[in-house]
Order: C-alpha cells, then sequence, then structure tokens
C-alpha cells in the first residue's frame, strides 16, 4: 500500500516535471527515492515521442534543469543533502543547471535546520584527512563530527568518489553561507552537504495529497 509519504513524494516530483521540463531540455537527476518518481514522469511523458539521451557533463556541461530530494530545506530553501552520501556529484549536477528544482515530501520542509534531519550535515572528505577534519570542525564550529561507518559494521562508507563521509551533528542554527565557505577551506574537505542559495524553487507533497 502507498502511504502518505509516498504519495508526497510522487506528488510533488510529477508536479515539478510537470511545471519545468520541456521538449529537448538537458535535464540533470540526483539520488534518492524521490527523484524516481521525477525519471517516471518524465519517462512517461518523453519518451513516447522521443527518446531520452543519456548524456554526462563532459558532453553537456550545461543544463537547462536539475531536479533533485533533499534530507531538508529551511525556509531560504537552504539545503541538506547527502543523507545516501551522493552530496558531491548532486552539487555538481546542480551547479550546472540553469534551474535547480527541489522534490520531496512533507518530512523535509523545516523553518530551521537540523528541525526535521537529526543526523547532521554529510561533509566529503578525503580518507587521510577525515581525522583532522573532525578535529578542526569540532574546534573551530562546536558540536560533533562523526565518521559515516557502513552499516554492515564493515568499516567507514565509502563514496563513489573513493572518500569518506563525516557527519556534522551541529547544536544551533548558523549562518549557513559563511559556514559553507568555512568547511570547505579546511585542507582535506571535497564538498559539503550544505546547499546554500542554490535551490530556486521547491515542491512539497503534502500529507493531504497537496503540492
Ligand atoms: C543523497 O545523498 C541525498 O542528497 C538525497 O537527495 C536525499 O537524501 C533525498 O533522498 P529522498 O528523496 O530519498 O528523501
Amino acid at each position: 500500500a502507498m502511504d502518505s509519504v509516498e504519495s508526497a513524494k510522487k506528488a510533488a516530483a510529477y508536479r515539478a516535471v510537470d511545471n519545468h521540463i520541456k521538449d529537448a531540455y538537458r535535464v540533470g537527476i540526483g539520488s534518492g527515492s524521490t527523484v524516481v518518481y521525477a525519471v517516471e514522469r518524465l519517462a512517461r511523458q518523453l519518451i513516447i515521442n522521443h527518446d531520452l539521451e543519456l548524456s554526462d557533463l563532459e558532453i553537456t556541461p550545461q543544463l537547462d534543469v536539475a531536479i533533485d530530494g533533499a534530507d531538508e530545506a529551511d525556509g531560504k530553501l537552504t539545503l541538506i543533502k547527502g543523507g545516501g552520501g551522493c552530496q558531491l556529484q548532486e552539487k555538481i549536477v546542480a551547479a550546472a543547471a540553469k534551474l535547480f528544482v527541489v522534490v520531496a515530501d512533507y518530512r523535509k520542509d523545516s523553518s530551521v535546520l537540523g528541525e526535521q534531519w537529526t543526523k547532521g550535515i554529510p561533509i566529503e572528505v578525503i580518507p587521510m584527512a577525515y581525522r583532522t577534519v573532525q578535529l578542526k570542525i569540532e574546534m573551530e564550529l562546536g558540536g560533533k563530527a562523526v565518521l559515516r561507518q557502513a552499516k554492515a559494521k564493515a568499516g567507514p562508507v565509502v563514496t563513489d568518489n573513493g572518500n569518506f563521509i563525516v557527519d556534522w551533528m551541529f547544536e544551533r542554527a548558523y549562518d549557513w553561507q559563511k559556514v559553507n565557505q568555512q568547511i570547505k577551506m579546511i585542507p582535506g574537505v571535497v564538498e559539503t552537504g550544505l546547499f546554500v542559495g542554490m535551490a530556486k524553487i521547491a515542491y512539497f507533497g503534502m500529507e493531504d495529497g497537496s503540492v
């Protein structure tokens, strides 16, 4: 049975595709369970008359629209992403797009970051630097920076890019633009899961079926 969260994801993703995707657009897609519905809608809309063509950023470095989920979005559409560990590639895709659209269910809609999403800000780090990055974050910003472990107790999570993930458990609200820059400047940090000023519009599927 499709619960309210699943139908909310689907409604948000369908609406975003219907509103923003036009013929011959170059479209970026992130990862997660919500954008699966965006792909489903895209396929149904476009594949009938036009073959969807798979590309990459080397061949198609400029996108018209990118659609992706988020772990949390605040009132300014500052996002936390990377619950699934894919924030580096997702940020590259989002930054390549003229328009970056977020699709999510009502659980991700937040007034202040950390209100809904309690697993911190995912930060991708070069493996040899993870300890120094952890220490610098904790000393400069407070909170706790935790190396993400694989579920099967097989050691740390390794990203698609061969890196580790440090989840920064922050304890208060920050100027996220500043904090994002500060964390990125720590040697060994590859990318943060903070998306500041990138998303222009978000579609939230609500519990009552509305978007
Ligand atoms: C992947 O690392 C994340 O950034 C996802 O985009 C995010 O976790 C959203 O996933 P859901 O759509 O499954 O909530």
